[in-house]
């Protein structure tokens, strides 16, 4: 997914430098969770994964890779659809993601409040989605959501299509990069009739946990040889940026507010946005974290300053900074508009005193 300060393609460099820096270990903590894509990496590689973000859309991730831990099989949902699939060899997901794609579109909260045809009266119509992709998004949300309530999906089959929603949306949101805007002219993509996608299943054989918490809140009940953190860098929330991801998944008909139609975010703000606030964080993490190794990825954009992040670490352990150069997608605060810049990713290592 295409999510600012996505691991996706660094994975293997970190994993490197682990390696390199004698970083072992069987259980790992993702500490800002975000795509769960270092999750998945590590639980790929079989650690015990523990993840954890401030955001449900996240939470609804992290369920379906990372606690969700068997391919599952729909059996009782699909003994009672007695569907039948065009194709011969499909898995019961694409069953019934097939089943999906072809239920009727009807009016709900994404298309009555983020599309031209639910905001016609709005000054500045919003066009998040086209008229026919947002009741798409509903019929498909309030599917999902009546299965779970007529008992014919488990915890695992409900989060796991909530997750291909939220995999699938957006490839056809009319946003450049976040959801703090929405485009005045209609991307070709947005206006495609949106598909929906399965979700891989991803396995290991360790019993993984998730949460959807600041972690912070979590300092005192998770343990793991490896705290992995990637906090936000800069001033930006990833509530605001995110909010319709956000919406989707939680289908709780908030109050909106605004051109962009932004939920309140008063319990998601992130203490990493702030340069002040961050370093009280990261020191009360390593004060009090409990782990062998932790890894801090960052940048040299940054608002916490190298000198301060080492002089705060090195207090607990021996610190050691590994930098290499990434070509990162940046957007500016708006999300009008968005450029690709060679910067400097950061790894700083702590080895926490014995
Ligand atoms: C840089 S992104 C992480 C990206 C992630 N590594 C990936 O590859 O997708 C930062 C994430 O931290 C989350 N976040 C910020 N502050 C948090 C906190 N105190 N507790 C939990 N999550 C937090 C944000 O919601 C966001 O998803």
């Amino acid at each position: 997914m295409r999510y600012l300060g996505n691991k996706e393609n660094l994975l293997e460099k970190i994993y490197q430098v682990m390696q390199l820096k004698k970083i072992q270990g069987n259980s790992f903590f993702d500490f800002f969770a975000g795509t769960t894509s270092v999750s998945k990496f590590f639980k790929k590689l079989n650690y015990q994964i523990y993840s954890s973000d401030l955001m449900y859309f996240s939470y609804v991730l992290q369920r379906a890779y990372i606690s969700n831990n068997q391919e599952l099989n729909f059996e009782k949902l699909l003994k009672k659809l007695n569907f039948q699939s065009t194709s011969l060899f499909a898995s019961p997901i694409h069953i019934v993601v097939e089943y999906l794609n072809q239920i009727e579109p009807v009016e709900g909260f994404i298309s009555q409040n983020y599309t031209p045809f639910g905001t016609s009266e709005l000054e500045i119509p919003r066009m998040y989605y086209s008229d026919e992709n947002g009741k798409i998004i509903d019929a498909i949300r309030q599917k999902i959501e009546l299965w779970k309530i007529e008992d014919l999906i488990n915890e695992n089959e409900y989060f796991v299509l909530l997750a291909c929603l939220i995999e699938t949306v957006p490839f056809y949101a009319n946003i450049s990069g976040v959801y703090a805007a929405f485009q005045k002219i209609w991307d070709p993509r947005a206006v495609k009739k949106m598909i929906l996608r399965p979700v891989e299943f991803v396995v290991n054989n360790k019993e993984n946990f998730t949460y959807y918490k600041n972690s912070t809140e979590l300092l005192n009940e998770v343990e793991a040889d490896i705290f992995y953190l990637d906090p936000p860098y800069n001033q930006r929330q990833y509530a605001p940026n995110y909010h319709l991801l956000e919406t989707i998944a939680k289908y709780d008909n908030p109050k909106i507010k605004g051109v962009a139609g932004l939920r309140d975010y008063q319990n998601q703000k992130s203490k990493f946005c702030n340069a002040t606030t961050a370093i009280q964080e990261l020191n009360d993490i390593a004060k009090k974290g409990k782990f062998k190794s932790l890894i801090l990825s960052y940048n040299t954009e940054g608002i916490m300053q190298q000198e301060d992040i080492i002089s705060t670490l090195e207090k607990y352990g021996e610190v050691e900074l590994v930098e290499f150069e990434y070509l990162r997608f940046k957007s500016n605060s708006n999300g009008q508009s968005n450029t690709k810049k060679f910067i400097h990713e950061q790894l700083y290592i702590l080895k926490k005193y014995a």
